[in-house]
């Protein structure tokens, strides 16, 4: 009996190191790619991966994020502060790229690029200068380029006799109020106005759009950061109102309304205008949406005497510096950023590709017409400060301007209480590299 039980052991050790040894290999082997976003996007992630998979043998491993901005960055930071080797490839919040090239988590793409098939120059220029390249290194890609935009019932408009979206702020609340009331008398119950509110990123970029369109906005000049103006006072107290005293807004804007939650609201058929970003069309235009074929997109209104303005969003993608397989990984890349699949994650997720040729495709330009009118948006589009420390920045902006649109302090005050805070955090932070 003894004899056998060294044996059985060694038998034993050795089935469990090969386990451990294939799982191993197969960890190091799989290029791991952090996504996140609506769960049709995770889905165009999964299918796309599959095919990369089978025409390059190379398994890659996909790690979902939430949908949430802050918590996608808060995830991958807590990896490569740690200098972790996965992920080797992820999606970057446009307002986030320089914070992680600053800290020096971005590995430089240009040497990947030479002798590869992908060329920057398909690329939004403004983009890859403003956003992707930091201190004259490019870091990362353009996956996709958002900007806000308004989506509307269009049959509903239509039925009360108005021929256009609104151009104004105040002709969106007249119509709203004419539709809601119509509608009650026939026992529908309607919400105006639906848009991101809450305590989170998503806010400081309506916040940008209603002011913008006032001619207002955030300005660090002279290392002096400026938000306690009349003109973003008066959109402030506007965005305030839509909730509390118009009431064309949901009263939990300023608790629940992220990007999904708005989504829903006007996809199943209960609210007339979403500010939302270009992914929520074809969710909306898809064929079990109770909206399909209702569904119109317009530029955001403006104040009078302002222009429209769209915050600029979008998605880059990064190589980690502490990646293990960079080649495998940049393959990844060049296979993702190709003409065939920037054009697919058009037409399947809806995404803006960051392509410049996509928009000139006829299948693109017969079915996602509006990516061809729109186009000007995306190129005029309004940027947040672009400095590593944005989010400590954005964390001040989104507790005052949430504070001031659910009334618990009063708008004049949260946004000279934000001011000094932000100048705090300006004066600590400028010269200073941030990890
Ligand atoms: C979208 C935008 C991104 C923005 C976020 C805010 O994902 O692409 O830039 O920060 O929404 O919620």
């Amino acid at each position: 009996m003894n004899r056998y039980v060294p044996e059985f052991l060694l038998m034993f050790i050795c089935a469990v190191a090969g386990i451990i040894a294939a799982g191993c290999s197969k960890k190091e082997a799989s290029v791991v790619f952090a996504v996140g976003g609506a769960p049709a996007e995770i889905d165009f992630w999964e299918k796309t991966i599959q095919r990369f998979e089978e025409q390059s043998g190379i398994p890659v491993e996909l790690l979902r994020q939430p949908t949430d901005t802050d918590q996608r960055r808060q995830n991958l930071v807590t990896a490569l502060r740690a200098s972790r080797s996965t992920p080797d490839l992820f999606l970057m919040d446009v307002a986030w790229i320089a914070q992680f090239a600053a800290s020096e988590w971005l590995e430089p793409l240009a040497p990947f690029l030479e002798g590869s098939p992908l060329s920057i120059n398909v690329f939004f220029e403004p983009v890859i200068r403003t956003a992707a390249t930091y201190n004259g290194t490019l870091l990362a890609l353009p996956v996709y380029v958002d900007a806000g935009l308004l989506y509307y019932r269009k049959d509903l408009l239509e039925k009360y006799g108005f021929a256009k979206p609104p151009e104004l702020w105040d002709e969106l609340v007249a119509m709203a109020h004419t539709i809601i009331r119509g509608e009650s008398q026939e026992g529908n119950e309607l919400t105006g106005f639906v848009w991101q509110g809450a305590q989170y990123e998503g806010l400081v970029c309506t916040f940008l759009e209603f002011a913008g369109s006032n001619g207002g906005g955030i300005t660090i000049a002279d290392s002096l950061p400026i938000v306690a103006t009349d003109r973003n006072r008066s959109a402030l107290a506007f965005m305030h109102g839509l909730v509390h005293s118009e009431k064309i807004s949901p009263v939990n804007t300023g608790t629940d309304m992220k990007e999904e939650e708005v989504r829903f609201s006007f996809q199943k058929g209960a609210a007339l205008f979403e500010r939302n970003w270009p992914y929520a069309y074809s969710l909306h235009q898809a064929d079990d949406s109770p909206v399909k074929g209702k569904t119109g997109i317009a530029v955001l209104p403006r104040f009078v005497g302002g222009t429209s303005a769209a915050t600029l969003g979008g998605w880059h993608i990064g190589l980690s510096r502490f990646s293990r397989q960079k080649e495998r990984a940049f393959a990844l890349i060049a296979y993702l950023l190709s003409y065939e699949v920037q054009k697919a994650s058009a037409l399947e997720a809806g995404w803006n590709p960051g392509r410049t040729d996509i928009y000139g495709d006829s299948t693109i330009m017969e079915r996602l017409p509006h990516l061809v009118t729109l186009h000007d948006v995306f190129s005029h589009a309004v940027s947040r400060p672009n400095v590593p420390w944005y989010s400590y920045l954005s964390s001040v902006l989104q507790r005052w301007l949430n504070a001031a649109l659910t009334g618990t302090v009063p708008v004049d005050e949260a946004l000279n209480k934000c001011e000094k805070e932000l100048r705090v955090i300006v004066e600590r932070y400028s010269t200073r590299k941030q990890h």
